[in-house]
């Protein structure tokens, strides 16, 4: 068997064409700008990558991205005025704060503090309410972007033995709620799973979200398994790996995606969907939450 290649970055390219009319006819009607507060503090290279990628792709589609980039000596007394601020701001629609943060700021505090009709990374804890109940609002960009793949290539998820590997508030445990959404039957493994093994070999949808190559065996893959990997790792060479050895798995999968080009390029382009959501729901153009 070769598995199919699940390729995100032409999907998401697809789905940002249509968003850039939509917000075109977004703005007709609102008259104003969708617009995205984007906060990043310090200097990590990984993080100023990923913050620039989202501010490239906020302008591609006609959405507004205002550059909050602050010194690594900034408290969290003067980031939680600034999130303040931005909640009380009607020209901002959604606040993001790159994570992750200095280890003097408390992330969950941050993320909480955020106006949860604002919260386009979906991580406050209304939002992940909201899907835990089945009824989401701002939805998880990685995690939500995982399901439009599957979606586009006409995967039906009702029933499917899927295992999640990885129980982070980002990626692993708003997976799994996407997952049981839908009606599958969700294994959530970690590092304290005693048999990673055993529960792999189980599933017909494999998402492992480790950040940790090789973690994932591809002799444990099932034959025929959809197998998504979320983890991204730069090498000491500066290649980027995923979790699973994308040649041996090829060979037993139905599906696989690639690293990088598969989940990578449809998490920012759900973080501009969450922003014209946010921005309609702020119009009143939308019923959602
Ligand atoms: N750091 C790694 N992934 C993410 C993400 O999806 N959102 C934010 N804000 N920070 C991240």
């Amino acid at each position: 068997m070769t598995a199919k290649i699940i390729d995100g970055k032409t999907l998401a390219q697809k789905i940002r064409a249509e968003l850039k009319e939509t917000v075109q006819h977004f703005m007709k009607k609102a008259h104003f700008v969708p617009s995205l507060a984007v906060i990043l503090i310090g200097e990590d290279p990984a993080s100023q990558v990923y913050v620039k990628n989202k501010r490239r792709a906020c302008a591609a589609c006609g959405i507004r991205s205002v550059a909050y980039d602050l010194p690594l000596s900034t408290s969290q007394t003067q980031l939680l005025e600034l999130i303040d601020q931005l909640n009380a701001d009607p020209t901002i629609h959604g606040t993001l704060v790159q994570l992750p943060l200095p280890k003097s700021i408390d992330t969950a505090l941050i993320l909480e503090k955020i106006d949860p009709k604002k919260d386009v990374d979906g991580f406050h804890p209304l939002n992940l309410g909201l899907l835990a109940q089945g009824r989401p609002f701002l939805r998880p960009c990685t995690p939500y972007g995982v399901i439009r793949l599957l979606a586009q290539e006409g995967i039906a998820l009702r029933g499917l033995e899927a295992v999640v590997v990885g129980t982070s508030t980002i990626v692993g445990k708003p997976m799994a709620l996407e997952l049981l959404n839908v009606k599958s039957t969700v294994t959530l493994c970690h590092s304290a799973t005693r048999s990673l093994a055993e529960a792999i070999q189980r599933a017909d949808l494999l998402v492992s979200a480790m950040g940790q190559p090789g973690i994932i065996q591809s002799a444990w893959i099932k034959k025929g398994a959809i197998v998504i990997d979320v983890g991204i790792t730069r090498s000491a060479q500066g290649t980027l790996q995923g979790d699973i050895e994308f040649a041996t798995a090829q060979q037993r999968a139905a599906y696989l995606t690639p690293v990088p080009g598969g989940v990578g390029p449809m998490t920012v382009t759900m973080l501009l969907e969450n922003t014209l959501l946010a921005a309609q729901h702020c119009a009143g153009l939308t019923s959602s939450g």
